[in-house]
């Protein structure tokens, strides 16, 4: 079975985890290619494509969406290392991220990546660090309404991204005597992993329109507005996908509504690029029913996967080459708490030693490990026994 929720067929998983062991990821690199086009197509010219490599910054994946001209959404020195080893032309990184500290910052000025300010300590440590203007963009916390039910963003409550919209004014003030630093666009991200074409725009719409106010109210002049990412994927043979082409169209339209903006628009997904491509393959170790539920224990558990854990939301797994099934398991990892779990489902009868592959695991997967995630550097351990 291959489909958009499995990229890969049982007849690859089964040789896949033969040759490599088990548990491990696979990435496709054909559904990855597929995915980047599907959207590429659809979008008007004035919109760039971003990659936020927070999703996956697997090499192979980067050097991929960097060969179909993607440009890169970096969120740490590790995100902007990998990326500078693919030796893009300048211009195509940005770095975003609320906690960016003097190191990062210098070392992305020396890089050239275009900065997403998320606060006055960003503006003011740029321009100290600068001997030339530096353009950056600001992000902005906006006050509209953003109803996001999983809230990995956060939706319009209190947030640690961005300025508040209703701060900006005094950031402004406090920026005005800055000497190097220029803001030349805006950055908005609301929403994460919407499905929804028509919510989608809405935001943008929302996004835009917040634009136009502070290029009035505040003489702003952007040349570049970042959408942010949050274009969905579904998880489930019953969730749609995308409406591309209606996403698409909407932007051209929203382009049309907005004539005072002539620069270009940026889109930063994450999940909807680098999602489709992933499998993770494990298997049973054993099985066990306890009080009446039947227990599937696996290789690998929220140590590889823990989104499932962090937003409720399983991946799609199917028993490979085992076809449809309707028992209940409830999957469970090795590790020693109640807490590994990876959803609980409807497959054919299992044994010790069958293959499972979960699907649409190219996104957030193995690097949301919390000491992976934004590949930032894992912190020594100390051991401390009568001096430091
Ligand atoms: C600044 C920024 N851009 C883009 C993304 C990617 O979001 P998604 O994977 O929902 O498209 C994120 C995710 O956290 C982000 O923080």
């Amino acid at each position: 079975m291959s489909s958009s929720l499995f990229p890969l067929d049982d007849a690859t998983c089964r040789s896949l985890a033969e040759v490599h062991g088990t548990p491990c990821f696979a990435y496709s690199g054909a559904a990855a290619t597929a995915q980047f086009a599907s959207l590429h197509a659809v979008l008007p010219p004035r919109v760039r494509l971003a990659y936020a490599v927070k999703a996956n910054p697997h090499p192979d994946l980067l050097a991929r969406f960097a060969s179909l001209g993607a440009s890169f959404d970096c969120a740490s020195i590790g995100e902007l290392e990998r990326v500078e080893a693919l030796g893009l032309p300048p211009g195509r990184t940005f770095f975003a991220g609320p906690g960016k500290r003097k190191a990062e910052l210098r070392r992305a000025l020396a890089m050239g990546v275009r900065v997403q300010a998320e606060g006055f300590e960003d503006l003011a440590r740029l321009d100290a660090l600068a001997d030339r203007e530096v353009v950056v963009n600001l992000r902005v916390h906006p006050a509209f309404e953003v109803d996001e039910g999983n809230r990995i963003i956060g939706g319009s409550g209190p947030s640690a991204f961005g300025v508040d919209e209703e701060a900006v004014p005094a950031l402004l003030d406090r920026a005005a005597g800055l000497r190097h630093v220029r803001i030349r666009g805006l950055h908005v991200f609301a929403a994460s992993n919407q499905r929804d074409a028509a919510k989608l725009l809405a935001i943008h719409g929302a996004v835009l329109a917040l634009a136009k106010r502070l290029s009035e109210t505040e003489g702003l002049a952007f040349e570049q507005i970042d959408l942010g990412g949050g274009l969905g994927i579904p998880y489930a043979p019953d969730e749609t996908p995308l409406d591309l082409k209606a996403l698409g169209q909407g932007l051209s339209e929203l382009l049309a509504k907005h004539p005072w903006f002539q620069g270009e628009l940026i889109l930063e997904p994450g999940r909807f690029l680098a999602g489709p491509c992933g499998t993770y393959l494990t298997r049973v170790v054993r099985i066990k029913v306890s009080r009446g539920t039947r227990f599937a224990i696996l290789e690998g558990g929220i140590n590889h996967l823990i989104r499932p854990l962090l937003t409720g939301q399983a991946f799609p797994v199917k028993a490979v080459g085992k076809g449809e099934g309707s028992l209940p398991y409830t999957l469970a990892g090795p590790l020693c708490t109640s807490l590994d779990r990876l959803g609980e489902v409807r497959l054919p009868e299992l044994s010790a030693g069958d293959l499972l592959a979960f699907g649409t695991t190219g996104a957030y997967g193995l690097n949301e490990g919390m000491t992976h995630f934004l590949s930032h550097p894992v912190p020594p351990e100390i051991w401390v026994d009568g001096g430091p």
